[in-house]
Parts: C-alpha cells; structure tokens; sequence
C-alpha cells in the first residue's frame, strides 16, 4: 500500500478497528460477498445511480454503473452503489425542476451518511445532472461525473430528425399542414435508443457542462448512449476516482471560479440550453464559488457560437461526436484565449492537456473561433422595470428581427388561461403582439416549468407567424427555440412587475441593450404593485409545502435557502 493510500481514509472510521460496530459494519457489508480483504483501507467509491424506468433516458444505467464497478475494483477500490431519486423529464409532473432540489438532498444525505471516500455520479435526464452535482458539491467528497449519452439521431423518412423538428411538426399539426399519422410515425422515430435528447438541449448542455467544468472526462458529453466508447469512459472514471482519493482531489479543486467561468463560456460558444443559467449558479453556490448572473454577460457575451446544432443549428448530437466533441471546442477556445486552459480536472491534468490534441472532422458541424457558426452567442442577460433582478434571452435560437421590438402586451394568467385562449380566433392579437405569461415562477406555478416557449395562437401560425416576443417568469425546454424571455425574477406570484402587466400595455425589448422594459410611467407602475395582492397559498404539505416556502428566485438558481452553501462529509457517529 502506498503513502497516499496510508492517509487514513473517511471511509475507516466504519470498517477499522475492534469495536462492536466495526464488526457490525463489515459484517453487514461482507453479507454481499465482501472478502474480508477489501476493508484493509482502499478507497470505498459511491456508485450514484439515477437509473430509473421512470426516467428512460437513464434506463441504461444499471449496465453503465457495471462499467464504473469495473473501474474502481482494477484500480484496487471497493464500489458502492446507491440509488437517489431520479427527477425524469418527460414524465414527472408538475415538473422535474421541483425535484431536483430534493435529488440533491437525497445525494447530500446519503454521501454525509456512509462509508465513501468518492463518488462516481451518474446523470443524464435534465435535472440530474444538476441535482447530483449540488449534493455532492455540498460534501465536497473526491468526484467524477459520467453523463449517460445522447440517443441516437432520429431518422424520419429518410431525413435526420431531431426534437426541434418535432416541435416543428406540433405546430405544422395545429395550423392543419400536418396529420395525425405524420405525427405518430415521427414518434417512434425520434427516440431510436436509449439515452437523453439528441440535440443540445439541458441534457447534452449539462453533460458539456460537466466536461467544461473538469467535473468529467474528455468526451463525456458527446458519446452515445449505446456506443461502446461511452461504456469504456464509464470503466475509466472508476479507475479515475479510486486515484483522485488515494491523492485527495477533491471537488473543490476543481469546481473553482474559473471552471464556472470555463462552463460560462463553453454554453455559449455550444448554443446551450438558458436552464444552465440556473444550474450553474445553484451548483456555484452549494460550492461557495460567488456566481452572478451578471456573470453570464461579462464571461459569455463575446463568445461566438461555434456549434451547428439543433435547436440553434441543423445537426444532432451523433453529428457532434463524430465531428470530435466538445473536444474540439474546448481545444480551440483554449488556444484563442476565450478558457482558463489552466483550470484542473479530474484527470489531474489542466483543461488545456486533456484537450490539446483535439481535431475537428467536419468544420460544417464544428466550427472554429476564427470562423464561428454565429457572432451572436448562447444566453443574453436582460434588465429593466420588468426584470430588475434579470431575466434571460438565447438570442441564437431568436428570430433576428424580433431581438429589438415593441409590442402591445396580451397576457395569460397562468397556464390555464393559456391553454384556453390561445387558439381562440376571436383572441385580440397579431404577429407584433407580445405574448405574456405569469405565475409559473419558482414559488408560482411551483417548480418553474417549460412553458416558457409559449405556443404561437393557431391564427397566426397560418399566416405564416414562426417566431414572435414571449414573456414569463418560467423557463423552456432546452430543446425550445424563439424570442423568449425568460426567468423573469422577481417573479409573478412575489409581486415581480410581470404580476401587474395590463393587456395593450407597450413593451419593449432590445437585446442589444440587455433592457427589458414595460412602458408605463414609474408612478403607475408603483401604484399597480401597491394594489397587487398575492395568489392564494398552492401548498399546503410536503415537500412542494417546503419548497415554495424556501426557494430562491431564478436569478440565485432556485435553490431551497437552506441548502445553499456546503455542508461537508464529517458526520458524527451515535455512540453505543
Ligand atoms: Fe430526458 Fe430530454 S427528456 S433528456
């Protein structure tokens, strides 16, 4: 046993010594067929498994955690795998987002509570990965992320397809240039295999962010769900974490205020997804690192979108890695100064290293720095009467046209009076009209749900309307697209100035600016809040009861109060 692997490990405190409960605690492990040898001080490693027939773009990941098992017993550790509650997108209801402050308590508890000396934490639908890497920058244990891969590119009648073209084909459905059975034939051939959606929406942004942040190996965010390639990353980061123990690297080491930078700048220079704004900044904070969302002006603002992806571009995620993956971009970034190259990763070696002998094989799909996909980059910070605590633009997946406008508001209370109205022939609105919709916040709706990309009414899609000035308080689909406004904070149900917006009421946006203003005197506005009064109560119990109470607006990252900032992995034992 070497000197590094002499440093006694968090993990002996349970397995060494003469005491009862070390006789009970190897005892209860050996019953899984243990040999006694393995509590002689190697790294025990938590194998975190959002596996989850609920979750199917996770369903492949009992056999990735073999591959990871793999790893750590050759690199001479011991694996523990644990189940944490699995916050699936396309199922959970209301929404996935309300979960994944309780997934991370769930992994927070669970690492504080038992013998690991690292973790392998494997995540893959939206909120997982966020949701993983909250808990375990809470604890701050040694830590490698295994994201689980994008499915395979959907093939419809002989074209790629992707889920911006089935949002494409929703609203070809609802203005009558599509049919029923056009629609279930591109069901089944969107979703070929396992694995998370196949364009850069939050999943593959939060895998890219993964890499970005040094938090995962090279290539984690591209690989297939079902390439053998993605198996062979999952063995190499369990070899990987047994040797970040035995050298006490640590996730703090690694998830520094440059690597959040980095992530900043790779999300915009991939088109990613506006959620990561959120993510980023709940992650930033369980680690103490100070992240703003001004941040995401200053880092990203002169970065070029580099990637020709879905839902900003035209390819998929199958596309980016045989291109040569986020590699690529991370290489050319480095070398053109736009990443701190020196920041570390859980290889033990610099951003830069890892990524310098990337090439690109096809520059229609990958492009350079030199020669950007687009000037305009991933995510625009706005502020204004409406937004005086932000709110967030992807400018990319924006109409250009509509990035300075203004319009007359006509406005959804909630999700309901949406679905009510919005198809109404006789509803009072044109193509310059803004869309507004309120009450579906953080504490509002509760949970922030995807309905940020507002549908365009029917009457308007047959004229021909494809993008149009949508305003909320919630968030969109990474996999959405348009001139939408999102995260608006303070939000509605808090008595944000979105609460008092009237029907007809001028807006304005302009990009450019970063303003985002509701043109009303300041005096009327003061007077319309001053007479606002809050929604009734929507949570009586529970964890949605805990939730609302004590969550943060969007612009600190919609994390419960509580929770922000670390907690560490010493935990008293009972004595007995
Ligand atoms: Fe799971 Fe898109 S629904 S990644």
């Amino acid at each position: 046993m070497s000197d590094e692997e002499k440093r006694r490990l968090r993990s002996q405190a349970w397995f060494e010594g003469r005491g009862a409960r070390n006789f009970a605690n190897r005892g209860w492990v050996r019953s899984r067929g243990v040999p006694m040898d393995h509590f002689d001080g190697r790294p025990v490693i938590g194998i975190c498994n959002t596996w989850s027939e609920l979750t199917p773009c996770n369903s492949h990941f009992r056999e990735l955690a073999q591959h990871v098992r793999e790893g750590i017993l050759e690199a001479g550790g011991v694996p523990m795998e644990f189940p944490v509650i699995s916050p699936g997108e396309m199922l959970t209801r209301p929404t996935a987002m309300l979960l994944r402050n309780l997934c991370s308590m769930d992994v927070e508890e669970t690492l504080r509570a038992n013998p690991l000396d690292g973790v392998v934490l494997l995540m893959g639908c939206d909120k997982t990965t966020p949701a993983l890497l909250m808990g375990a920058a809470s604890v701050n244990l040694p830590t490698i992320g295994v994201s689980g891969g994008p499915m395979l590119n959907g093939s419809f009648r002989g074209k790629s397809f992707g889920v911006k073209d089935a949002w494409n084909l929703a609203a070809d459905l609802r203005a009558g240039r599509a049919v029923n059975e056009d629609f279930e034939e591109a069901e089944g051939c969107l979703t070929r295999s396992v694995g998370v959606c196949n364009v850069m929406g939050t999943a593959s942004t939060m895998a890219s962010m993964v890499e970005a942040l040094g938090v995962g190996l090279p290539d984690n965010a591209s690989i297939p769900a079902v390439d053998a390639r993605r198996r062979v990353l999952a063995r190499m980061a369990g070899r990987r974490i047994v040797d970040m123990v035995r050298e006490d690297l640590r996730l703090d080491k690694v998830l520094t205020r440059e690597a959040f930078e980095n992530a900043i700048a790779v999300n915009a220079a991939i088109g990613g997804s506006t959620n990561a704004v959120i993510h980023l900044t709940a992650v930033a904070r369980r680690m103490e690192v100070p992240l703003d969302i001004e941040d995401w002006h200053r880092v990203g603002r002169d970065v070029p979108t580099l990637l020709n992806l879905q839902p900003s571009g035209r390819y998929l995620m199958q596309d980016f890695h045989e291109a040569g993956g986020l590699p690529v971009i991370l290489r050319d970034m480095c070398e053109s100064g736009l990443l701190h190259g020196d920041a570390l990763t859980v290889t033990g070696r610099t951003l830069a290293e890892n990524n310098a002998g990337a090439v690109c094989w096809n520059p229609d799909v990958i492009h350079s720095v030199a020669k950007p996909f687009m000037v305009t980059s991933g995510v625009a910070i706005l502020r204004g009467n409406l937004c005086p605590n932000g709110a967030v633009i992807k400018p990319s997946a924006a109409e250009p046209r509509l990035l300075k406008h203004r319009g007359r508001a006509v406005v959804f209370e909630n999700q309901d009076d949406l679905g009510r109205r919005v198809d109404d022939p006789d509803l009072d609105i044109d193509a310059d009209s803004v869309m507004v919709l309120r009450n579906c916040g953080p504490k509002g709706f509760p949970g922030m749900p995807e309905l940020g990309m507002l549908p365009i009414p029917a009457k308007l899609l047959k004229q021909g309307v494809t993008d149009m000035v949508r305003i909320s308080d919630a968030r969109m689909s990474g996999t959405s697209f348009g001139a939408v406004v999102l995260h608006v904070s303070p939000e509605a149900a808090v008595g944000g100035a979105l609460a008092v917006v009237r029907d007809g009421d001028l807006i304005e946006l302009d990009v450019e600016a970063r303003r985002l203003e509701l043109l009303v005197s300041e005096q009327e506005l003061q007077q319309r809040l001053a007479a606002w009064k809050p929604p009734a109560a929507v949570a009586t119990r529970g964890y949605v009861r805990l939730y609302v109470d004590t969550v943060n607006q969007a612009h600190d990252g919609c994390d419960l109060q509580f929770l922000v900032g670390r907690s560490g992995s010493d935990v008293p034992a009972a004595q007995h």
